[in-house]
């Protein structure tokens, strides 16, 4: 069994069909792609799997576990952590204790943090454990500008510290290089194949399709809610039915087995 596992999940809104029928995996160890043009039910999805938006049928189950009437702080508490496609974080405060504030609601000290450096251990007052997960993700010499401050690629890196404060299993990342430049990118897409191999399931809903394929095992692709394509990277790319999606033919003819699909995703207008 994955570690995650929507099935079946309907979401309607009013006459709206956000989310039809949506059934996908996530597992430790993995980073898996959730894609698919703006509007196909990503972010819904999403919410559906943290409890923030109870879903009309279907089920969603997480370490074997029927979570889908759990509510958010229950499967928060149980490793479910997630960033916000937008930001979130607390502008008055600084950016290190934006990740104390989410440390503390976890409570108890920070596995990831140990396991990251075990002298960390000994330390039970100060900003050590903080600090070393701020260096983690390469934002600590940020770690006294209020959040308010501080570029949006490194508010992003942010998000990313204050949902692994909690020590997520299943880390749900909305849009998280949006905001990023190149070389931050390749950056972060190395961190979040780091964070996997230390078995966190990571699910991405992510537009930067460079990133995507690079760093991606699996990919699930939406499309008016349902789920058109599931695979590899490669399948994926190739994928007759994501192009058509993503291009919007209706002929179903292989226009092109080397579509670009970065060129054509357009980015989700943040308001
Ligand atoms: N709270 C809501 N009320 C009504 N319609 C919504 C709500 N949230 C999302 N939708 C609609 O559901 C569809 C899917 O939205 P969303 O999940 O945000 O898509 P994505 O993240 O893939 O861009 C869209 O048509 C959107 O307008
Ligand atoms: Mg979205």
């Amino acid at each position: 069994m994955a570690l995650l596992e929507v099935d079946d999940v309907v979401v309607k809104f009013g006459g709206v069909t956000a989310v039809n029928r949506a059934t996908f995996t996530a597992d430790s160890g993995q980073i898996t792609g959730l894609i698919g043009p703006n509007g196909a039910g990503k972010t819904t999805c999403f919410n559906v799997i943290t409890g923030l938006q109870k879903p009309t049928s279907g089920r969603v189950r997480y370490r074997d576990r029927d979570v889908t009437r759990w509510p958010v702080h229950k499967r928060a508490k149980h490793g479910i952590g997630r960033t916000f496609q937008r930001l979130e974080a607390f502008g008055s405060l600084t950016v290190r204790d934006n990740v104390r504030v989410a440390r503390d609601i976890r409570g108890g000290p920070l596995a990831w943090a140990r396991t990251a450096v075990p002298a960390a251990r000994a330390t039970s007052k100060g900003n050590l454990e903080i600090d070393i997960l701020l260096d983690r993700v390469g934002i600590r010499e940020y770690a006294d500008e209020r959040a308010d401050a501080i570029p949006t690629g490194t508010a992003r890196l942010l998000e990313l510290a204050r949902a692994l404060a909690c020590d997520p299993h299943l880390l749900l990342l909305d849009e998280p290089s949006s905001g990023l430049d190149e070389t931050e990118t390749d950056a972060f897409g190395e961190l979040l194949k780091d964070l996997a191999r230390q078995g966190v399931a990571i699910l991405m809903v992510e537009h930067d399709m460079d990133l995507v394929m690079a760093v991606c095992d699996d990919i699930h692709v939406l499309d008016f809610g349902q789920i058109i394509a599931s695979g590899p990277p490669a399948a994926i790319r190739n994928d007759p039915a994501v192009q058509r999606a993503y291009l919007g033919y209706a002929d179903g003819d292989d226009h092109t087995a080397e579509l670009d699909l970065t060129a054509i995703v357009e980015p989700e207008v943040q308001s």
